[in-house]
């Protein structure tokens, strides 16, 4: 099947099989398709908490509309954007890049400028909105690596961010939700993937200039 067969194979799911779970290799695969993901000067201003526990899910469902997807799927995703993107956020950055490309450190000033110039030129509120952003690329991506894998992967907002964050105990890590996938297996009485994908024509969505 060719990517575009898988996607259009790939549905956000509604019903999950509890009882199949997801093999390592098909969760390392996720995590190395959320960790290659392109983001805005390569910063990765976010981390992914990988939700396993059934007691955890079952306080989150309650705090995602009663959603079932959170219980049922193999596992959750909840991505989170970090809350203090600062000088030395981005220092620690620069420092990353020097060690896994071994360049020396002070061939990087040019970078390092443009990196702490961007931090330093927007409100803490704005760097969260932004690492949001970054966030939900790194959602397509799984999306998209799920499909190709033949793995059901339902993207969803549909939660209260605030009480995930207190479940989570992510404002003690500096983190803050962005948005949540889950993922695993469609349920045979599943009814959503088998309905028609509903998507305006080509014509519509692009303006060819
Ligand atoms: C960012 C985002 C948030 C979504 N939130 C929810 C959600 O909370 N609950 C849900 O059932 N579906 C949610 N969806 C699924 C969409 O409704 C679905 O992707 C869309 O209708 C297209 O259907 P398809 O993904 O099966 O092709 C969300 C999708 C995205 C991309």
């Amino acid at each position: 099947m060719s990517l575009i067969e898988k996607l259009q194979w790939r549905a956000a799911v509604k019903q999950f099989d509890k009882n199949k779970k997801l093999s390592d290799t098909q969760l390392d695969s996720l995590l190395s398709a959320i960790q290659l993901a392109p983001t805005s000067l390569g910063l990765q201003s976010f981390k992914v908490i990988v939700v396993q526990d059934a007691e955890t899910r079952q306080k989150l469902r309650a705090a995602g509309y009663n959603q079932a997807q959170i219980t049922d799927a193999s596992v959750l995703f909840v991505f989170a954007s970090l809350t203090k993107l600062d000088e030395d956020f981005g220092k620690k950055f620069i420092d990353l890049v020097a060690s896994q490309r071994s360049i020396d450190r002070v061939n990087l000033e040019g970078y390092e400028q443009m990196v702490l110039g961007t931090l330093s030129s927007r409100t803490d509120e704005q760097k969260v909105a932004w690492s949001h952003k970054q966030a939900y690329i790194a959602l397509g991506v799984l999306v998209a690596e799920a499909a190709e894998i033949g793995v059901d992967a339902a993207p969803m907002e549909g939660f209260d961010a605030a009480q995930f964050d207190e479940i989570l105990g992510l404002t003690e890590k500096g983190l803050t939700t962005s948005v949540i996938a889950a993922v695993g297996f469609r349920a045979d009485e599943d009814q959503y993937s088998k309905m028609i994908k509903v998507r305006r024509p080509k014509s519509e969505l692009f303006l060819h200039v």
